[in-house]
This record gives C-alpha cells, structure tokens and sequence, in this order.
C-alpha cells in the first residue's frame, strides 16, 4: 500500500497526490471532524491538463487520506480554482437544516476549441455535497457568475460575511479583485472592487483571500487580503502577496504602500485559508510549486506538493503591519526530539545526521551573519543570512537542470525587520523541499530543491569572523506520514 512512499523525492510529510498533476489547492473547508483538501489535479498525466478537483481529509492537518476525484469537467468546462462552505442554514436549499450542505464554488474554464471568443472564456459555478465531501452533484442552474466579458475571470473566494448576514465573494478579474454578495450562493451581485493601482502587476491576479485577524497583542482588528501573481514573483515566477487593511462588508481598502510577500522563497504560490476553521485560526495550505518550472521537476508518477499548513498571525512592528505564518503545532506529533545544545563563541561548527532531508533545525541567535551549508561538495544547499538580505543558493542543491529558471539566480528577501535580540530559526527539510522560518515567520524562504542523495551534513558557519551563539540547538528527525 505505502510502498508508493518509497519513490525518489517523494514528500514523506508534505501532501502530494498519489499519482499525476496537482497545482492549486482548492475548497479548504473544515466539516465534520475533518479538513478537507481539494486540489487542482489531472488524472491522465503528469502535466497541467483538463482541471478536476483531487480531494483529500485529514483530522489533523498531518495525516491525509486519499479520497475519489471530487468534481469532473463539463459541457461548461475545465473546474479551476475555488473553495468551499459550509451552507449551516441550508440557504441554498441543497440539503436540509438537520443535513446542512457542502458547497463548493469553482471556475468553469471553457477549451478552447468551444469558446465564441474572450467574453466567455471563464464563469463560475456551484456544486454541493450531502455526505461531507464524498459524492457531489453540480447545480443544474450553473453557471451562477456569468463571464462579465473578462479573459481572466476566476477563483472564487466564498465565505460567511457576518457584517451583512450574507455570503460574499470574491473573484480576480485580470489585475483587479471583484467583490459579490449573495443570500443563497446562487444569485450574485457585484459591490466592489479593488487594486487596479494598488499593490504589484507583474502578472494577473489569481486566487484571492480576506479575512480578519487581531494584531497579536493588542484588541486592534485588520483585514489581510491575499492575491498570487504569476509572473512579478519576488525571486521570479509565481508568489503570493498580501495587503492589510479594512473591510467595511462591502469594499476593501488599504493604505499599504509598499509590496508584501506571505512567503519570498520560490516555491509556494495560490494558498488559501481554510472556511469553518473549528479553533478560530487561520491556516494556510499553498501550492509549493512554481509555474516557471513547475511541470518539469524531476518525479515520475506524480508532480508538486503543498506546503506545510501553517498558522497565520498578525504583528506590528515599528508601526507596520507584518504577517508571520509558521507551522500548526499538529507536526510536533511527527517530530523526534533529540537533545538540546548551546554553541558558544564558535566561528563554524559541521554536523552530521543520518538523512537531513526529513529533519528540523532550531535554534535561537542573536546574529544575521552566518551561513548554513547542507550536504557535500557535489550538492549542497547554502542559505546566508548577511545582516542585510537572506540569500538561497540551489544552483548546486541537487538536479537543477531540468529547467533554465530553476538555479538561474540566487533567492533573496530583506531581514533588516527582524530583530536585534534573540530570535529563532526554524528549518523544515523533505525530501524535496525547504522551508525557513524566521522569527517565527517573519521572514519565510520555501523552496524546492531535488538532492541526488540525501544531504548528511550541515555546517554552520560565521560569514564575518564575528562569533556566532547558537542556543536551544536541535536536529530532530521528522518521522514519515507512510511509516
Ligand atoms: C493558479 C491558477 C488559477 C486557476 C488554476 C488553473 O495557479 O492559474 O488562477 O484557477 O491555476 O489550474
């Protein structure tokens, strides 16, 4: 059965589908005791194709189960990126109250050869569940959001929008977000929108999200709007920004000036936040992939991962709004504690273990001046954080070749906010991924990377001469989901 888990590159604790495509994650929605992940996802190949929607639960965010391909194409179309809901007071008349539906909304993406023309090239649809997730029928009166005479129209954002008592939702239209109101999912009004000047167009808009968080410490509410772009990445590709502001139930506005990414590295792009979240947080999945690359990477009989699930909170520092999104506590269960060391006045110190790329390293320092380097001559991963800029350099991490855009150029992101003081860095390495978190998150790096073997070392190492203090230093061993 978990043989499967033995493949080269395979993620032993990240999500990926059991076999073929997946890009977006889609329908984030807790019910009933479980988290459900959709995905896009083409069955027939390893490559972007006809879209579906993959579908997975796990109680725990950790764990995931395998579940039968949600929704299928249609005479309407591809079924894009979207999410799902909750319909607690059957407002869609689809269930009943004792029997509430899931309901999920998507992009139609109409093939090619079937358009008239751009006008309607993409709508949106419904679909709803009366047994958690398992079965789906579509609504026959699709689709609800007609083509508005956009080329690029898509990715609807549904939520409970407790300020008007009513559903909203909200779509990307090329370089702007569209914001809709509705009583019952299926009759929609448009109320808004948002960001033709705001925020960075290096790309089209795609997969938004807003919600409300209270800055940590303090009673103050904001809300957080997220919007990937593909391309205009800050290391190049796809990423995903975010704007802070207010939402009054109708309109967004934010006087946020300068660009915010939820995560610099390279890999990790159209993630959402889970509907109905039964603790009150907001977690995060995203697609740790890169359209850039992202249909060439070297696995077989599948392609892509989703990033850890993360917790999403909001912090003021110096006056300016910061998003930290840093690992549900769930993955602890997976973690094997080893010991905890200090490293005092050392100017480089090498460690081994027996597979680094299923561990965490921790530690707390006061210094942005020092250098880790995992693996050996041949392939090796150095991360430089030179008091300015972190720096990753892939380019000798493993196979890099399998695209020009892949270690083309090192990934940078600004650490000057991160504080003075003590503050910890966390590293997250399967079997094909890295991922960095700063302070807690402050400063996120998640990058895929394919290393011919498994890396045995890290070394650590001062880049000024300056002597670095490592305190609370662990190498934990992170035990595979397939064990
Ligand atoms: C983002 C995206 C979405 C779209 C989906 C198609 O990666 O381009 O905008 O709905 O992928 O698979």
């Amino acid at each position: 059965e978990t043989a499967f888990y033995k493949e080269k590159y395979r993620p032993q604790f990240h999500f990926s589908p059991k076999e073929k495509w997946m890009n977006d994650p889609n329908g984030l929605v807790y019910n009933d005791g479980v988290y459900h992940l959709f995905y896009q996802h083409y069955p027939d190949s390893t490559v972007w194709g006809p879209m579906h929607w993959g579908h997975a639960v796990s109680k725990d965010l950790i764990f995931w189960e395998h579940k039968p391909i949600a929704l299928f194409p249609d005479e309407l179309g591809y079924i894009f990126s979207g999410s799902a809901v909750v319909d607690k007071n059957n407002t869609t008349g689809f269930g009943t109250k004792e029997n509430p539906p899931l309901v999920a909304m998507f992009t139609y993406h109409k093939m090619e050869k079937e358009r008239a023309g751009d006008t309607d090239y993409q709508s949106q649809g419904i679909a709803y569940s009366l047994d958690n997730g398992d079965t789906w029928e579509k609504y026959e009166g699709n689709p609800v959001i007609p083509n508005n005479g956009m080329k690029d129209f898509r990715d609807p954002k549904v939520f409970w929008n407790d300020i008007t008592g009513k559903w909203t939702v909200l779509l990307v239209g090329g370089d702007h977000l569209l914001i809709y109101e509705s009583d019952n999912l299926k009759n929609w009004k448009q109320v808004s929108e948002f960001g033709k000047n705001q925020g960075a167009h290096g790309g089209v808009w795609e997969c938004p999200d807003l919600f409300k968080l209270t800055v940590e410490g303090s009673d103050e509410e904001k809300w957080v709007l997220f919007i990937s772009i593909n391309p205009g990445g800050p290391n190049g590709g796809s990423a995903t920004q975010y704007f802070v502001g207010d939402f009054d139930g109708k309109t967004f506005i934010s006087d946020q000036k300068e660009k915010r990414w939820v995560d610099t590295g390279a890999d990790n792009y159209a993630g959402v936040t889970y509907n109905n979240e039964p603790n009150a947080e907001r977690i995060f999945i995203g697609w740790m992939n890169n359209w850039n690359y992202g249909q060439k990477t070297p696995t077989v009989t599948w392609r892509s991962a989703m990033t850890l699930p993360r917790k999403l909170t909001l912090h003021k520092i110096d006056g300016n709004y910061y998003l930290k999104s840093y690992p549900v506590d769930e993955i602890e269960k997976i973690i094997e504690k080893g010991k905890t060391d200090e490293y005092v006045g050392i100017t480089e110190k090498v460690f081994h273990h027996e597979n680094f790329n299923s561990s965490e390293i921790k530690f707390n320092t006061a210094g942005k001046n020092f250098e880790l380097i995992f693996g050996n001559e041949k392939d090796s991963l150095s991360v430089v954080l030179n008091n300015k800029s972190i720096v990753v350099d892939r380019s000798k991490s493993g196979l890099v070749n399998f695209d020009s855009s892949f270690a083309d150029k090192v990934h940078t992101a600004n650490i000057e906010a991160l504080p003075d003081t003590q503050f910890e860095v966390r590293v997250i390495l399967d079997a094909a991924s890295v991922e960095m978190f700063l302070n807690k998150g402050q400063v996120i790096m998640t990058e895929q990377i394919f290393p011919t073997k498994p890396y045995h070392t890290l070394k650590i190492r001062s880049v000024d001469g300056q002597k670095l203090n490592l305190h609370d230093f662990q190498i934990n061993k992170i035990k595979s989901v397939w064990e």
